[in-house]
């Protein structure tokens, strides 16, 4: 077996937290021959139920938990880290804007970058859950000095599994075979579900536009929403997996001639400006992405993909302060 990593999470108290660790622990995310050190980080007042789920995963009797810190102290936290899940964030209470929600996170995101940036491994990955997600990670990675800006992403894997499951859906196939298909931009409601070049069983495959515009992205974009209605509560189990299933994917990389969607860091291709947090296709090989190039761009995307730029870039103003 190898050397144990450590990977952290924060809002480990969380309904996301509860799902996502035990998988974690139990190896889903790394394999099998994975040990891992469990960095489990939350808010002071959440160290009781932290500590109660401290106690499960030692119940659990993990053979590759190779030691647990659970702590409210981020230096702590943060120390030595390799893979860090930023789950943690202020929600939006009623009557809040979104102003307001975008400044309360910035404050707990500058905070984590500078934590990050002092103790965590060189080498950490990151993926940033929390919303908002993209402005979230933007304001993080702008607190770091010295580790690559590539290494910090925001989850978009969600968005990524609802649509291929809706285009399963329609033409009768199973979810693994819809390939070639990607979220571009916000995790938001302006969200862009790209299925131009999508195939199914290996073979290009369309669905009519009228769906497409009409049904399926306006699903994909509120799907969130939807649940929210029939828990009562947020998705917090399909959300812990999309954020696994975005680091097994980043570490393992993407099958030959597939593609899958993460929010990283803008180069300005497709015209989103430089810098911004966006959600494109990409394809992955040793640990390292590349965006996706060249996909052709109908007049219908380019309208969709305009919108979620232009709230990307309000986002970024609304925290301008922030980014010096
Ligand atoms: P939750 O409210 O059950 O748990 C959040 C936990 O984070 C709480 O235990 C809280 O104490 C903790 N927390 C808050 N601020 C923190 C900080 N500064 N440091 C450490 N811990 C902190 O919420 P849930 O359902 O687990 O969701 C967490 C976040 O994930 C929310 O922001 C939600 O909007 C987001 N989310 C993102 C999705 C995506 O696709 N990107 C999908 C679903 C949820």
């Amino acid at each position: 077996k190898k050397p144990p990593v450590r990977v952290a999470i924060t809002g480990a108290a969380g309904q996301i937290g509860y799902s996502l660790i035990f998988r974690i622990a139990s190896g889903e995310m790394l394999g099998p021959n994975q040990p891992v050190i469990l960095h489990l980080i939350d808010l002071p007042f959440a160290m009781a139920a932290l500590n109660g789920v401290v106690m499960e995963i030692q119940d659990c009797a993990f053979p590759l938990v190779k030691g647990i810190v659970a702590t409210d102290n981020q230096a702590v936290g943060f120390k030595n880290v390799d893979y860090a899940l930023l789950v943690g964030a202020k929600p939006r209470g009623p009557g809040m804007e979104r102003g307001d929600l975008l400044k309360d996170n910035g404050k707990i995101f500058t905070e984590t970058g500078k934590h990050i940036n002092e103790h965590a491994s060189r080498d950490i990955k990151v993926v940033v859950v929390g919303n908002p997600c993209n402005t979230n990670c933007l304001i993080l990675a702008n607190q770091i000095k010295d580790i690559p800006k590539e290494n910090f992403t925001a989850m978009t894997r969600l968005d990524h599994n609802r649509a291929q499951h809706q285009l399963a859906d329609k033409l009768g196939v199973h979810t693994t075979d819809i390939r070639r298909i990607a979220i571009f931009g916000n995790h938001s409601p302006t969200m862009v579900p790209y299925i131009d070049q999508m195939t199914a069983k290996n073979h290009k495959a369309t669905v009519d536009q009228q769906w497409v515009s009409q049904t399926f992205i306006p699903t994909v974009q509120q799907r969130g929403a939807e649940i929210i209605k029939a828990r009562k509560l947020s998705s917090a189990a399909s959300a812990g997996n999309a954020a696994m299933n975005h680091i097994t994917t980043w570490v393992n990389g993407t099958a030959e001639g597939d593609f899958t969607s993460m929010a990283i860091p803008s180069d300005g291709s497709y015209g989103v400006p430089k810098g911004l947090i966006f959600s494109f296709p990409v394809s992955v090989k040793n640990g390292k992405y590349s965006i996706v190039q060249g996909l052709p761009i109908s007049p219908f995307y380019q309208g969709l993909l305009d919108k979620t730029i232009k709230e990307l870039v309000d986002e970024r103003n609304a925290v301008d302060h922030l980014l010096k």
